[in-house]
């Protein structure tokens, strides 16, 4: 072996992953996990859309909750683009991408009642929460510990905030 094919072997071998995931397990959860990063994103645009566009009676309320939940939203998207990366896959992070991935349909063009906006949420967190369920067992197979990790963690947000935002609806 000449000492120029050797170099670049090496050079190869540093940029392979060898992570004891295998390349079809590692890139159906990276699919996966792209479907939940425009899910999230998507509903993260959602209800930051609703903080603003709001009203009546129950304003303050609305819009208080509504950026505590498009705040964790935000603070989600990044581990999960990052996890994709570390599978060795490239990061959705375009609108269109976002749109052709996601579950979820895009805001309302005109704003809805307040309580619409709270039903429109609620299906939302429950859509995400679908995505994640649905890669759980493909994670749990290939061995991938921190993506079933995230999984439940988002898991366990996304049903905690629907759960808050149904009892809103209730009487
Ligand atoms: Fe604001």
């Amino acid at each position: 072996m000449s000492k120029k094919s050797s170099g670049a072997k090496i050079a190869a071998a540093s940029t392979a992953i060898d992570i004891g995931i295998g390349t079809r397990d590692r890139a159906a959860i990276a699919d996966g996990l792209s479907r939940l990063l425009a899910d999230t994103y998507t509903l993260y645009l959602t209800t930051h859309n609703f903080h603003w566009n709001v009203t009546g009676p129950m304003f303050n309320t609305l819009h208080v909750m509504f950026m505590g939940q498009y705040t964790e939203l935000w603070n989600a998207v990044d581990p999960i683009a990052e996890r994709i990366r570390s599978l060795g896959h490239p990061a959705p992070g375009s609108y269109a991408q976002f749109a052709s991935l996601s579950s979820l349909p895009d805001a309302p063009d005109s704003p809805p009642k307040a309580l619409e906006m709270v039903r429109v949420l609620v299906a939302g967190h429950e859509a995400v929460a679908r995505t994640a369920r649905k890669l759980f067992p493909i994670a749990d197979k290939a061995g991938d510990e921190p993506t079933a990790d995230l999984l439940t963690q988002r898991l366990t947000v996304h049903e905690q905030t629907a759960w808050m935002l149904r009892s809103l609806l209730e009487e």
